[in-house]
């Protein structure tokens, strides 16, 4: 579908559950505060309404979140029913606490592509990050992915005095690896919405943090990539300017909620509701009404922030 700015929206985001296994600060205030909706799809009704996301609206691309998406009873089913419909382009955005046990079966299924978040290197950090969780499971979970195929990236969110001591560490750890490492800047969603105290570290901060040591290479990215990369000696980085140069403009994608609401813009989410065309004889106006409706929410160039928890949309 081409929305009112030109963009095609092809990729839709799905949150499979909004149960997370950790609770990072910059997402939750606490653990309970990610709750499992009580109208969270299954497996059969999820598929079917990626199916017809697929089939009548332009979805091409599909990428599993949460919450944490192994947090769904069902999550290896969901990936393979997304393969058998002819979709060969599946990601997953995961903390990776899982993986370690999961990675094999989901190569299995037809998952292609990882992002793991993994925002500390230091295990005590990473508790303070994350309250729950750790870091060894993780990174064993990134261990799994890369004997079972699967692309690695990392995504670590750099908080200013918190972890950009790291910023160097980090990319030193991924190259080592052959996994990229994309810095993300925070954004100002769920308990960061209009706080004073908000610790961004910008992506010139980081740039100038790795040029230190490295000679960086400016590289092309695909037009509708939310990254800007980079070339080190060794491999390659990315960063995600969320706020100073936040990928709006180019942002080709859909939400799905783990209850069947569609979010066109995290900066301007209001939810509309798809569930209830499960039940329909013949879902294919409807379904296209909602998604025009849905996307005509996109914003243009400014992410504005929002109230919304991560855990909700997964980004
Ligand atoms: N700012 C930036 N990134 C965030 N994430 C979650 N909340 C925020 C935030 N407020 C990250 C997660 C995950 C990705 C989907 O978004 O760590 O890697």
């Amino acid at each position: 579908m081409i929305d009112h700015h030109g963009r095609n929206i092809n990729k839709l985001r799905i949150s499979l559950s909004e149960v997370c296994n950790m609770a990072c600060t910059y997402c939750v205030t606490s653990l309970s505060d990610h709750k499992r909706s009580p109208d969270e799809l299954n497996a059969d009704q999820m598929l079917y309404l990626i199916r017809i996301l697929k089939e009548y609206s332009g979805i091409e691309k599909v990428r599993l979140t949460g919450g944490e998406p192994l947090m769904h009873p069902k999550a290896v089913q969901v990936i393979s029913g997304i393969r058998d419909m002819g979709l060969t382009n599946i990601g997953m955005t995961s903390n990776g606490q899982l993986l370690a046990r999961k990675a094999e079966a989901l190569a299995e299924a037809g998952l292609k592509s990882v992002n793991i978040s993994l925002d500390s290197l230091d295990p005590e950090k990473f508790k303070r990050f994350g309250r729950v969780g750790k870091l060894h499971k993780t990174l064993e979970g990134i261990e799994a992915c890369l004997i079972n195929d699967m692309r690695v990236k990392i995504n670590m969110v750099v908080i200013k005095g918190e972890n950009d001591d790291e910023i160097v560490k980090m990319l030193e750890y991924g190259v080592t690896r052959g996994v990229e490492v994309r810095y993300l800047e925070l954004m100002g969603m769920g308990p960061l919405y209009k706080k004073d105290d908000f610790k961004l570290v910008e992506m010139s901060e980081i740039l100038e943090k790795i040029s230190e040591k490295y000679s960086i290479q400016t590289v092309s990215a695909d037009s509708d990539s939310t990254s800007l990369r980079y070339w080190v000696p060794g491999g390659y980085f990315g960063i995600i300017p969320n706020n100073s140069a936040p990928f709006c403009s180019t942002c080709s994608r859909l939400r799905l909620t783990s209850d069947g609401q569609l979010i066109g813009c995290l900066s301007n989410p209001s939810p509309i509701s798809i569930r209830h065309l499960l039940n329909h004889p013949d879902p294919v106006v409807p379904l296209q009404k909602l998604v025009k409706k849905s996307v005509a929410f996109k914003q243009d160039a400014t992410f504005t922030g929002s109230s919304l928890v991560m855990s909700r949309v997964g980004g």
